[in-house]
């Protein structure tokens, strides 16, 4: 970093603080991007394209097929929902092909199903699809355009900009939805365009004018990406784990199951290890369609409430060793969580270890909730026959 940027760091520190209450547990909701992407074409696609009936059926869903109680609740838009003009206040405004009802009149659909909406900005001169972005110069506008319209949430990515207008841009923002007195959740993808870690990264900040931040690559549909970012942010949890706390939370991407690249065991496992890493619970699937083990896992309610506890502490990956891996969390109510991972492909495989490898203080413990897989298991099995 050089002296300029680092100093520019210093006088917006002193100016910047988003604290208005949102996200004291990891947002839990469902997101466009990994499964429909920036599919624009309505004529050919009308199911699947990005356009207004697509968040409302997805709002639909949630409502009715039992997420809304189990805690999912922002619907959000990602990138190519835009016209690829602002209007002539210089304001964002949908496709109107795509979104002839507007924003503000999606929104009041969502709310008026009991849900929040989320949207999509970039902080530089292009979306990364090649959308309108915020410009520094745009970014109040921006802020008030989204307050009108009644969202709860704003997606900032970070797309054709340099490090000093992200370091000028991400806390002005912050600031920017302050002043709109409307409260929005702030998520911003920052970290991913300088590198992910400190010291380019300062955490303590970030968690001062964002509620959650995309610290790594996007997560794709296979089992391969989900170990890539499992083994990234257990390979840096010393920067990152610190850094998690109720408001602020590391972002690790979309959940993908339901989607086509998971088997059964590698969805319970995303499940699992998000679960353990505090992460954001956004799903990204069709949820129209969705087979019974992926619903099951989604809504596995002992999950969801690991996931949520109210302390908020990121697990840690605790040992490594011969493909298999350990995670532990601690919880409210002096209780703690231990998922084990199996990388191994010689399965059935015995695993033995102890209290003391696991970090353990000898004494009596008390098990009081079953393995997430084993409840899982038990799950599908009684909705597949
Ligand atoms: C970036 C983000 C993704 C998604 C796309 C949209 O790659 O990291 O999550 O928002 O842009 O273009």
């Amino acid at each position: 970093m050089g002296p300029l940027v680092t100093q520019l760091f210093g006088l917006i520190s002193l100016t910047v603080a988003l604290d208005n209450g949102l996200l004291k547990t990891p947002p839990m909701g469902w997101m466009a991007w990994e499964r429909f992407r920036c599919d624009t074409d309505c004529k050919d696609d009308p199911e699947n394209c990005i356009s207004e009936a697509l968040f409302r059926d997805t709002a639909d869903r949630l409502a009715e097929d039992g997420w809304k109680e189990l805690g999912y609740e922002y619907v959000i838009i990602d990138d190519c929902w835009m016209s690829l003009l602002r209007d002539e206040h210089g304001r964002l405004q949908p496709d109107p092909s795509r979104f002839p009802g507007g924003i503000a009149k999606l929104a009041r659909y969502i709310h008026d199903r009991g849900l929040k909406l989320g949207i999509y900005a970039d902080m530089g001169t292009h979306t990364c699809m090649g959308f309108p972005g915020t410009t520094l110069d745009k970014i109040e506008i921006d802020a008030q355009t989204f307050a009108s319209w009644g969202v709860d949430y704003l997606k900032f990515d970070g797309c054709s900009s340099n490090p000093v207008e992200q370091m000028l841009g991400y806390p002005l923002m912050s600031k920017a939805l302050n002043a709109t007195g409307r409260p929005m959740a702030y998520s911003c993808s920052w970290p991913v365009y300088i590198g992910g870690l400190p010291p380019n990264v300062n955490y303590s900040f970030l968690g001062d004018i964002c509620h959650l931040w995309r610290n790594y690559y996007d997560i794709q549909d296979s089992w391969d990406s989900v170990q890539g970012i499992i083994e990234w942010f257990s390979n840096n949890q010393d920067d990152l784990q610190p850094a998690a706390g109720p408001g602020r939370w590391n972002d690790p991407d979309m959940l993908i199951i339901g989607n086509f690249g998971l088997s059964v065991d590698q969805a319970r496992s995303q499940m699992a290890l998000w679960t353990i890493m505090a992460a954001p619970l956004i799903m990204s699937n069709d949820l129209r369609n969705l087979d019974n083990c992926a619903r099951a896992i989604l809504q596995n309610k002992v999950a969801i409430a690991i996931n949520q506890d109210s302390m908020g502490i990121q697990g840690r990956r605790l040992l490594k060793g011969n493909h298999i891996e350990v995670y532990w969390r601690p919880l409210s109510h002096s209780a703690s969580v231990l998922v084990f991972l199996s990388r191994r492909t010689d399965m059935p495989y015995l695993y033995h270890t102890s209290l003391a490898k696991l970090e353990y203080d000898a004494g009596n413990y008390e098990v009081c909730l079953p393995a997430m897989s084993y409840l899982v298991s038990l799950l599908c099995t009684e909705m597949v026959s």
